[in-house]
């Protein structure tokens, strides 16, 4: 064992040997403070992972920060010359809050920032820098690559308002093509700009396999070709094995354009790499040229990594009650049927060694969470289930069961007085506050975790917001709907990672469960 071994611990080891890739690659090393004013990153916030920064204020009275990022204070303290390149690597702790909580953590970020007067081949080389990063922390790493201007260039055809274009960012990011069949997204969307949109979802694979596709969206689009030219470069360079092309990644078109990347190694939920060309955010800050880099989550990597083994298993969560039994006889009929299930017993995870397939069953709200942190690979919920986590997850089916509606509530000789608060009693507080955020109405969220409907009746709120799906229960307490807020169903949900190493079993199931739906039909 060498004395590295015994002293370094693993992401102190990984940093070194970034750091010499770096450095052998011509880049120098840069040194930033901790804190930096709070300012930058107010006038930057759709640049940052999460709006919460910590902050206090100096001896000179005024706000700082402790760094969030470290893109934002590399560029902002550059030199300002058209006619050089500047090559920068860094190892520095950021200061982010914990997801769905409070509090904050340090994380350690390794990585390189190539901007000025840039090249084709300088995008080429951060993109080769990435991969080999990764091939440092992994086996088995995959970089998901796409190219934002190009999907820009296809909703901005649209021809829609923002807010609109907006909404199909989304529909493009968390693949739901079933979203392009609604009527509500379809209004304003020509068939032709309709088929694109859902070729654009659908190009996802190795280089090889979706140049031909590429080539027949930048033909259709207008595109420019510098995006294959990079993708044929990389190909040549014998980097396709490791690279995937997926337009789903997509990241704020105010800072990014051109080609984003992430990086990902077998069983971790998150990327564990990110990047890509960041020219608007150069020019935002007064900077001419281009800009590309990249982040390695090194500190990350101690703990997370080498959490679980990587299986060959589908692994699939189903919400317990009724929605789960009927769609687990849905996945039965598809061929995806695990016999131990159907015995009588309280056993809360099956598995099936022949087929691979490993089902866990859980409280419908958790569904998202197992998917989202890759415990279950896909997970079948409910869309008010989905919207009220706000998991970062891909959802690719709309199982068309488990029907029912968003709504608003009351007892039936309610009548609302805008001119108070109105108190909202709900287990779905996002939904709801998303929904009278949007008519600028002042509520007051009681959030509760059944049984809603006593709430109005005694007096404990004016509305509730809940699901609806025969009606009886308000019936039965005397309360009605006094608005609908969205209609819901049962959708298949992926992670993200899962999906880049496991596409093939879950394009099988998806396209195995559609094939049912249509034929009953
Ligand atoms: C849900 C919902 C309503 C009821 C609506 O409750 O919160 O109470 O179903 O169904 P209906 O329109 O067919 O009457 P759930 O059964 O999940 O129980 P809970 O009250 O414990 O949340």
């Amino acid at each position: 064992m060498q004395i590295n071994d015994v002293l370094l611990s693993r992401s102190e080891r990984l940093v070194f040997q970034l750091k010499q890739l770096y450095l052998d690659n011509g880049f120098r090393s840069y040194r930033m403070s901790k804190f930096e004013e709070y300012d930058l990153y107010a006038e930057n916030k759709d640049f940052l992972v999460s709006d919460n920064v910590l902050t206090f204020t100096d001896t000179n009275g005024r706000l700082m920060a402790l760094k969030p990022d470290v893109t934002l204070s590399i560029i902002k303290n550059a030199r300002n010359e058209t006619d050089k390149k500047e090559k920068i690597f860094y190892n520095e702790n950021v200061y982010r809050a914990n997801r769905n909580s409070l509090s904050y953590r340090e994380i350690l970020q390794t990585g390189i920032e190539c901007f000025g007067k840039l090249e084709e081949m300088d995008i080429c080389e951060t993109i080769r820098l990435a991969i080999e990063s990764l091939r440092i922390v992994s086996d088995d790493p995959i970089l998901v690559l796409s190219d934002l201007s190009l999907s820009e260039t296809i909703i901005n055809k649209t021809g829609l308002r923002s807010e609109k274009q907006k909404e199909l960012f989304t529909i493009l990011k968390e693949k739901k093509i079933h979203e392009l069949e609604d009527p509500a997204t379809e209004s304003g969307l020509s068939e032709e700009t309709r088929e694109l949109l859902k070729k654009l979802i659908r190009c996802n694979g190795t280089i090889k396999e979706t140049i031909p596709r590429i080539e027949g969206l930048c033909t259709q689009s207008g595109y420019g070709d510098s995006f294959i030219r990079t993708l044929k470069t990389l190909q040549n360079e014998g980097l396709d094995r490791m690279i995937r092309i997926d337009f789903s990644l997509t990241d704020d078109i105010n800072y990014y354009n051109g080609i984003i990347f992430k990086g990902y190694i077998p069983s971790y939920p998150d990327p564990i790499l990110s990047g890509g060309q960041y020219d608007r955010l150069l020019k935002k800050m007064g900077r001419s040229g281009k800009a590309i880099g990249f982040a390695v989550y090194t500190g990350l990597l101690e703990t997370n990594a080498e959490k679980k083994d990587s299986d060959d298993y589908l692994n699939i969560a189903l919400p317990k009650g009724r929605l789960g039994e009927n769609v687990y006889k849905r996945f039965a009929k598809a061929g995806y049927d695990c016999p131990s299930m159907e015995e009588d017993s309280r056993k809360l995870i099956y598995e099936d060694a022949v087929k691979k397939i490993r089902f866990f069953w859980v409280k419908p709200t958790d569904v998202p969470v197992y998917v989202e942190r890759a415990s279950a690979d896909i997970g079948i919920a409910g869309s008010d289930v989905i919207r009220e986590s706000k998991a970062a997850v891909y959802e690719m089916l709309d199982l068309k069961t488990g029907f029912c509606r968003m709504a608003v509530a009351a007892k039936k000789d309610f009548e609302d007085d805008p001119g108070t608060t109105l108190r909202v009693a709900t287990k779905y507080p996002r939904i709801a506050e998303a929904y009278y955020q949007s008519q600028g109405r002042d509520i007051d969220i009681i959030e509760l975790n059944g049984s809603i409907e006593i709430a109005p009746i005694i007096g404990m709120s004016d509305v509730i917001v809940d699901i609806v799906e025969t009606g009886r229960t308000l019936e039965e307490n005397g309360l009605k709907i006094k608005e609908e807020i969205m209609p819901i169903s049962a959708r298949l949900i992926a992670n993200r990672s899962s999906y880049e190493y496991k596409k093939e079993l879950i394009d099988r199931l998806i396209s195995a469960l559609s094939e049912k739906k249509e034929e009953r039909a």
